[in-house]
């Protein structure tokens, strides 16, 4: 199987994977405008926090190349003005700002021309990707230090997708998981759904069938029945922001499946690279949560589902607070959430 790459730099354009097609169609979007960047990751047509990451780097690299003055500080200002549109795009995966701030910084500490800072933009894009994939290959490994002994081949329920198209390849939590797979220690991965958006059952389970992973989809509300049962070893999630004394925030229903799993006595563990830690913030608490559309609740395809006058919530993403979660396993090593500070 080919790795899967949802973002790949090609022929002075972006090729994006559009993952609300998946698995029905494997569609490639071309993007040569930082606007139309900036829009992808709104439409979730690239989601995941690092993967978001790597799109707005590039981003901002295709948005410098649309500047036609040579004069550096009207190049510059223009080129905040870039960032912040695509800031505007989604509020909680740090991986977008983090990404956004290294580039700009990169562009006022160059000396050169205007034509040498776009040069090294496009090269800080690619390191930036390169760079993400190295860190999931590493914390797949880090993972596997965390398996527990028995049973010798595991079964781990994983919410939402932290896989390849997640990242710039091969993934947090998932990344976890394909180490597991790689080195006969897994049995079956348990994929939530993942309501509204369903990243568990389009995209965590596409990319399972990819690699002949067995793969169980379930819907969120099965996860504790299942566990009760015995049927889960282990969980592994990825994280879209990680306060500095360990709350992580990720998709909409991981708090819900900590909760559970401290219930059965289930590992509940974090997979996220150290670009998602945002050690500005003390708490979760402080945790931009992006609210969606609420037809994401009252549609199920095109078919709306709810009777007219209903009102809707639509968070889509929840805060584990760091007491719930055993560990955080990240590209250095992994921690007790309350020991992720150690790693600033
Ligand atoms: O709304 P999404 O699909 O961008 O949310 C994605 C998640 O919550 C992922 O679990 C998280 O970004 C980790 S990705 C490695």
């Amino acid at each position: 199987m080919n790795p899967i790459y949802p973002v790949v730099w090609s022929n002075n354009k972006v090729l994006l994977i559009d993952q609300t097609c998946l698995p029905n169609q494997y569609t490639l979007v071309e993007i040569s405008r930082y606007e139309d960047m900036a829009k992808a990751i709104k439409t979730m047509i690239v989601r995941g926090a690092p993967a978001i990451g790597v799109a707005a780097a590039y981003g901002m690299y295709l948005g410098a190349r649309e500047i036609p003055s040579q004069d550096r500080e009207i190049f510059l200002k223009q080129l905040e003005k870039v960032a912040e549109i695509l800031r505007q795009t989604r509020p909680t995966a740090v991986n977008l700002f983090w990404a956004i701030s290294r580039m700009l910084k990169i562009a006022y500490e160059t000396i050169g021309t205007v034509e040498d800072i776009k040069n090294i933009l496009l090269q800080t894009a690619q390191l930036i990707q390169k760079e993400d994939l190295q860190t999931c290959q590493a914390i797949g490994n880090n993972g596997l230090k965390i398996l527990p002994a028995n049973p010798e081949k595991l079964t781990i329920l994983t919410h939402c997708n932290a896989g390849a198209l997640a990242t710039a390849g091969y993934g947090t939590a998932l990344g976890v998981i394909r180490s597991a797979w790689t080195a006969g220690r897994l049995k079956r991965v348990y994929a939530d759904e993942t309501r509204p958006r369903l990243q568990g059952a389009k995209l965590t389970a596409w990319e399972c069938v990819q690699e002949q992973i067995p793969v169980t989809v379930i819907s969120d509300n099965m996860a504790a029945h299942c566990m009760k049962q015995g049927r889960i070893d282990l969980v592994v999630v990825g994280a879209d922001r990680i306060a500095a004394n360990g709350d992580a925030a990720n998709k909409i229903g991981t708090y819900g499946l900590a909760v559970i799993s401290k219930m059965h006595q289930v590992p509940f563990y974090v997979a996220a690279p150290l670009s998602t830690v945002d050690f500005e913030l003390e708490t979760g608490e402080q945790i931009t949560i992006e609210e969606r559309d609420p037809s994401e609740i009252y549609q199920v395809g095109n078919t709306r589902i709810c009777a007219d006058g209903v009102d809707y919530y639509n968070p889509a993403f929840d805060v584990t607070p760091a007491a719930l979660i055993t560990g955080i396993i990240t590209e250095q090593k992994t921690v007790k959430p309350k020991e992720l500070i150690t790693l600033k």
